[in-house]
């Protein structure tokens, strides 16, 4: 029953497609969504992404999407990954955080100059936006797993390759074009001081209808990473249609914390203009997508002096130290 009903909804909105084609790129650019309209019109949810557009036909035949989920046993130690530096030149930004309707987004002000180097990568990467995916409850959210498990959320560092490409979305359909540092969001008592700019609730709340923005000055960018160097890296994908396999991603092997009060204004927000009904922006998460045959690297050396026992490895991560700390 409801197999057909997606059927008949396919063939409609490819239809809608073709002819969406001929009236307007930019209407079709915005045509998809995370998750089903409660009311209104078919807007493709995540599996429709690839079939409504011939331009994102990626994110259904891509093989190197995003995001996955990270198997810690799968992770294969890199020595030559060199340790990430990120490059403010010692100053305070300002940015405009943005409703985007599907993200809470932060966009640097273009003066502000933030790189980032080392790591996987061979080119030094600019800073471009800042997006939040979180969850309707404390159990999902994130985007990338961890062995299995979901996080409440998880922040992206979308970084463009400024030393090939002249911006973003040049860079976003070329050769290392981006790199996305992913981080983690737990609930906790405490917060990031870096989030904590962001979501405190005379902040938050001027962005609670889509397209709203605010700006916010004297941001220090270092404040958002956790206190570790251990990262997790491989190749994928945008996220986001048209799922370009264009990005390298650096995962950091330690969370980032936000209030209960927090998560709570972060899925206050909604997706929709003040006219419209309230539909929460929570659970703006694309499903993880199949791994192949891509490798998933780390600069942890968990490999125990003497020999390779796969059965220990994990034991040195910092998730499975903080998952015990906080359960005993
Ligand atoms: C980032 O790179 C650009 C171009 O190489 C450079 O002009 C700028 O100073 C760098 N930014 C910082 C903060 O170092
Ligand atoms: C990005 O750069 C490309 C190549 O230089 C240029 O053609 C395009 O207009 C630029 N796009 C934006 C949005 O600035
Ligand atoms: C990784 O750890 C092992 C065991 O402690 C050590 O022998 C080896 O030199 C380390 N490798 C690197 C590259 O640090």
């Amino acid at each position: 029953m409801e197999m057909l009903w997606e059927i008949a909804l396919l063939q409609a909105s490819v239809l809608l497609c073709v002819s969406a084609q001929h009236s307007s790129h930019k209407i079709h650019e915005g045509w998809w969504a995370y998750k089903e309209m409660v009311q209104g019109s078919f807007v493709p949810v995540p599996s429709f992404w690839g079939l409504v557009n011939s331009a994102w036909n990626l994110c259904s035949v891509g093989k190197r999407q995003s995001p996955i989920n990270i198997e810690t046993s799968h992770m294969i130690f890199d020595p030559f990954l060199t340790p990430l530096r990120i490059n403010t030149g010692s100053r305070k930004v300002s940015g405009t955080m943005y409703n985007t309707g599907r993200h809470v987004s932060l966009r640097l002000d273009k003066e502000h100059l933030v790189n980032v180097s080392g790591g996987p990568m061979a080119y030094s990467h600019r800073l471009e936006e800042i997006r939040l995916h979180f969850g309707s409850e404390d159990s999902q959210g994130s985007e990338h797993l961890l062995n299995g498990q979901a996080f409440s959320g998880e922040v992206q560092l979308i970084h463009y390759n400024h030393e090939l490409y002249s911006n973003v979305s040049e860079a976003s359909r070329s050769p290392h074009g981006l790199l996305v540092v992913s981080i983690f969001i737990k609930v906790s008592e405490m917060a990031n001081p870096f989030l904590n700019r962001l979501l405190n609730r005379d902040t938050i709340t001027r962005i609670t209808y889509k397209n709203d923005a605010y700006l916010l000055q004297s941001l220090n960018i270092e404040e958002l990473y956790p206190e570790t160097p251990s990262f997790i890296t491989y190749e994928g994908s945008m996220t986001v249609p048209a799922c370009y396999e264009t990005v390298s991603w650096i995962i950091m092997n330690k969370p980032v914390y936000i209030t209960r009060m927090q998560m709570h204004s972060l899925r206050l927000l909604s997706q929709n203009q003040p006219s419209q009904i309230f539909l929460s922006m929570s659970d703006n998460f694309r499903p993880v997508q199949l791994l192949n045959n891509r490798c998933i690297r780390t600069n942890i050396n968990f490999s125990l002096p003497g020999k390779d026992c796969p059965n220990n490895r994990a034991q040195k991560l910092q998730y499975r130290a903080q998952h015990s700390v906080q359960s005993g």
